[in-house]
């Protein structure tokens, strides 16, 4: 159920028609990003796209480039070795119902557990693939590799430079011992050095303030590559504490090998295709960005940790992975709706009247939740729209709009219909003071602002309203039955 390499995956894309091979030398910086975009907004996000000369500043790459691996439907299901992404979710379910938690907390201990037992608990190695080459940097000593010799994107026109953008970082909590893997984008300032984007409300900030505190060298490890599983793993907002390592070891049905580095006291899976060993200082900042983001628009420059490079080591056959992000839909787009599948079932044990939910293309994540619910008691949207906003990142979720069951939360017309048609707009919302995503460039203050919650499900007697919802217009199920015996359905 695992990919050895990543390129094993980029081959089964390939058998399964998911990959377009680029043969000709195409710039990194802006003609990549170009070509991609066009094939990620192309229906169902396009093909996968392995670039196999890429340039840097005209010179040919040693390494190929793949993106937009993951950029559909179909190729997160291959990424993750499965028929659909529901299977995950459904194996997840099973582990919630073997003993069912009465609440979050326990839910999550649970999983832990489930997860820990199927299989995922990682294996530690003397040595691995991704030790193939191995090259270690020292200080006034010129070396034959470096981050200049990553096809790294200059992704848009007025980016502050390039940036390593589907990095997996890994650290640990100085005081716990507990390990973490988060998906944090590296600006390269030099080709030593980068900067180091988590934001304050990820796990990798928390770790280093605890660094700072201590006044203690920060060991930091980025890993590229390797079996998707770790990649969707560093995206998936699991709960701090909920080891990445033992959840992408639970996806791929296999437990993940771990080998040490060479130039710090961290664990990496043995099998990716890069691993850049190094370490933030604590208290040094440095401007970041600015950079095309996920909101499609750019974020601007902000201070951030420094990582600093002390080794870089890769396997022979090592391909370069890379995203975009943008005005959307983007490829994140099929990663964040995976990881809302796969974590649904997490949803509803806390909330059993949750029905589905989405996190529509237009929204960039957080900006836009959909859930329906089967409503029973008044203001039940209510509890819903503030028990998500209590839930993880979902606490980034700008609007939540609440809507009935019969309401395909997929088909972003019909929620707005519902929405427009059942809403009085004072007495159906509500806002809320909340922690915002960083990258939000509409509240007044980084980091802090509004939220707004819009219940669109049928009214209750019980919430003030007694002039009897109406009815759907709806065909009757004899007639349509008629008419497909005439006309074929
Ligand atoms: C392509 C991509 C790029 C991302 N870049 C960043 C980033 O630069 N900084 C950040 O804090 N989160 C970024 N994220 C989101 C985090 O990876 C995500 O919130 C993850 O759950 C964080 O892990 P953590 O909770 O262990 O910190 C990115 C996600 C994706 C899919």
């Amino acid at each position: 159920m695992s990919y050895r390499s990543f390129s094993e995956f980029v081959a089964a894309l390939d058998q399964a028609g998911e990959l377009r091979r680029i043969v000709e030398p195409v710039a990194t910086e802006l003609e990549i990003t170009a070509i991609a975009d066009r094939e990620m907004k192309s229906p169902g996000g396009g093909k996968a796209l392995l670039f196999e000369q890429p340039t840097i500043a005209g010179k040919t790459s040693r390494f190929p480039l793949a993106i937009n691996t993951m950029g559909s439907k179909r190729r997160m299901a291959i990424a993750l070795k499965v028929n659909d992404v529901e299977d995950l979710a459904q194996e997840m379910q099973l582990i919630l119902k073997a003993k069912p938690p009465t609440n979050l907390r326990q839910g999550w201990e649970l999983l832990k557990q489930g997860v820990n037992l199927l299989h995922a608990r990682p294996k530690h190695v003397s040595g691995g693939a991704c030790k193939d080459v191995v090259q270690i940097l020292r200080e006034g000593e010129s070396a034959g590799l470096t981050l200049a010799d990553l096809p790294v994107l200059q992704c848009w026109p007025k980016d502050g430079g390039r940036f390593v953008t589907l990095p997996n970082v890994h650290t640990r909590d100085p005081d716990t011992g507990e390990r973490n893997v988060g998906m944090y984008r590296m600006q390269v300032y030099d080709d030593r050095s980068t900067g180091m984007h988590w934001q304050v409300h990820k796990v990798g900030a928390r770790h280093g303030k605890r660094y700072y505190e201590r006044g203690e060298r920060m060991p930091v490890a980025v890993t590229l590559g390797g079996d998707p599983a770790y990649t969707f793993a560093a995206t998936a907002p699991l709960p701090d504490g909920l080891d990445e390592i033992l959840f992408a070891g639970f996806c791929r049905k296999k437990s993940v090998e771990l080998v040490k580095c060479e130039t710090i006291d961290l664990e990496v899976p043995a099998d990716v295709d890069f691993v850049l060993e190094g370490y933030v200082q604590p208290g040094e900042l440095r401007a970041e960005g600015p950079f095309g983001d996920h909101t499609g628009y750019y974020t601007p420059v902000d201070d951030y940790p420094v990582f600093h490079l002390t080794a870089i080591t890769h396997r022979k056959d090592a391909i370069y992975p890379a995203t975009i992000v943008g005005i959307p839909p983007m490829e994140d787009f099929y990663m964040g709706t995976a990881s809302v599948r796969v974590f649904l079932p997490v949803f509803r044990m806390n909330f059993p009247e949750i029905v589905d939910l989405a996190l529509p293309a237009e929204g960039v994540f957080h900006n836009l939740v959909f859930v329906s619910i089967r409503k029973q008691y008044p203001w039940q949207a209510y509890k819903i729209m503030h028990g998500l906003w209590g839930m993880g990142q979902m606490m980034f979720s700008k609007y939540i709009v609440v809507v009935d069951e019969d309401c395909d939360v997929h088909n972003t017309s019909d929620v707005l219909f519902r929405l427009c048609a059942n809403t009085d707009p004072q007495r159906d919302s509500t806002f809320i003071k909340s922690p915002c995503d960083s990258l939000d460039h509409a509240p007044t203050l980084p980091n802090i602002g509004t939220h707004m919650g819009f219940d669109a499900t049928r009214k209750l007697p019980g919430e003030g309203y007694h002039r009897g919802w109406p009815e759907l217009v709806k065909m009757d199920a004899e007639t349509l039955k008629r008419i497909e015996r005439l006309f074929g359905s």
